[in-house]
């Protein structure tokens, strides 16, 4: 496994992470650890109440022989973010980098080798390890940052359902990375996996009328005439991939962008669809079921979509000139910033 092809993404036990504690108020220093098992309160809040939140980052290797990370002080940010939201306390944006660092350089033999279009899969997490009963946030967390080599999230042209369950409500935590709303959709994407789709299409739950993303990616479409539509929304997850392939379609593809706010009835008059996030990277759509019709995006030539997923994994692994700061390179412990 070391250092090769990497196919499809399951968990895959590497020697290292990073564990760090939070007890009578504060972070305590983290460590790195061989144990991959945690052991906690049959009462846990994480356990009870399901307080928790995570992201999801890789580390590539680039053509010249570095590692890098993409844009990994948003993932920062947003970890942040979804720690405020679920009253975790945060973890600063250095200690969050410093871990990342570590867990890679400690990892490096199994981050897949250039060009295999694998990467090392990273995920940090933080949970509360406190006991509870009442409803009320733990006095005790755990940040732990594990990897995974990972390959392809979904394999060919994905084929989607307009879910009938709901993802997010508003004024809810569809906007941040909270386990509680994967847990909530994991009946569903079973149920469309039997089914023969790869994914469900969630729709705003206020009103059913707009599309807002799908249980891990957001959602990108392209127009006949050439422009790229993406939802925009309060209750949607804020993917770095998308934000990125935004400022890419305008800055390098010269692309007029709209985010707005898109009817389902919208959805047969686009030519290409796709998913995008870590994972997903961008996977091109198939056909989505709206439940009265079927859409279908066959390949197009000239696809806007191909040539925006090519230009960011060029930037990913550093083939093509990424803006400034958009890649973090992980050096020697010595030399790290
Ligand atoms: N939306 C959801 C619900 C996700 O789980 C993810 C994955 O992280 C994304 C979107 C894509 O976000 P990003 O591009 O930051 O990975
Ligand atoms: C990611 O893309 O990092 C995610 O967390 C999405 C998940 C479906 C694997």
């Amino acid at each position: 496994m070391k250092n090769s092809a990497v196919t499809g993404f399951g968990y895959r036990k590497m020697p290292v992470r990073f564990v760090m504690h939070y007890k009578k108020g504060k972070w305590r220093p983290g460590r790195m650890v061989k144990n991959d098992k945690v052991t906690i309160s049959e009462s846990a809040g994480v356990i009870q109440y399901a307080q928790t939140v995570f992201e999801g980052l890789k580390a590539y290797r680039t053509a010249d022989g570095r590692i890098v990370c993409f844009r990994p002080d948003l993932n920062a940010q947003r970890l942040r973010d979804s720690c405020i939201r679920l009253s975790i306390p945060p973890i600063e944006q250095d200690v969050f980098l410093d871990a990342v660092a570590r867990v890679v350089r400690a990892n490096e033999p199994f981050i897949p080798a250039y060009g295999t279009g694998g990467a090392l899969y990273l995920r940090p997490c933080v949970f509360a390890t406190g006991p509870v009963l009442g409803v009320h946030p733990a006095d005790a967390y755990e940040f732990r940052v594990f990897a995974s080599p990972v390959g392809a999230y979904f394999s060919g042209r994905a084929r989607l359902r307009i879910s009938q369950l709901d993802r997010a409500a508003p004024r809810g935590t569809g906007n941040i990375k909270a386990g509680l709303n994967y847990a909530m959709s994991l009946y569903n994407i079973a149920d469309a996996h039997e089914k023969g789709y790869q994914e469900n299409l969630y729709l705003d739950s206020a009103t059913h009328t707009f599309i807002e993303e799908t249980g891990g990616a957001n959602v990108l479409f392209v127009t006949k005439d050439r422009r790229l539509v993406t939802p925009l929304s309060d209750t949607i997850l804020p993917s770095i991939t998308r934000r990125s392939l935004v400022e890419v379609a305008e800055r390098v593809l010269g692309l007029e962008v709209e985010q707005r706010r898109i009817r389902v009835e919208e959805l047969a008059d686009f030519v290409e669809c796709g998913l995008a996030g870590t994972a997903a990277v961008i996977s091109p759509v198939a056909e989505i079921d709206t439940g009265s019709q079927v859409i279908t995006y066959p390949p197009v030539p000239e696809s806007i979509l191909e040539s925006l997923h090519d230009i960011l994994v060029e930037m990913q692994t550093g083939r093509r000139a990424a803006p400034e700061g958009w890649l973090w390179e992980i050096r020697e412990k010595k030399e790290q910033k």
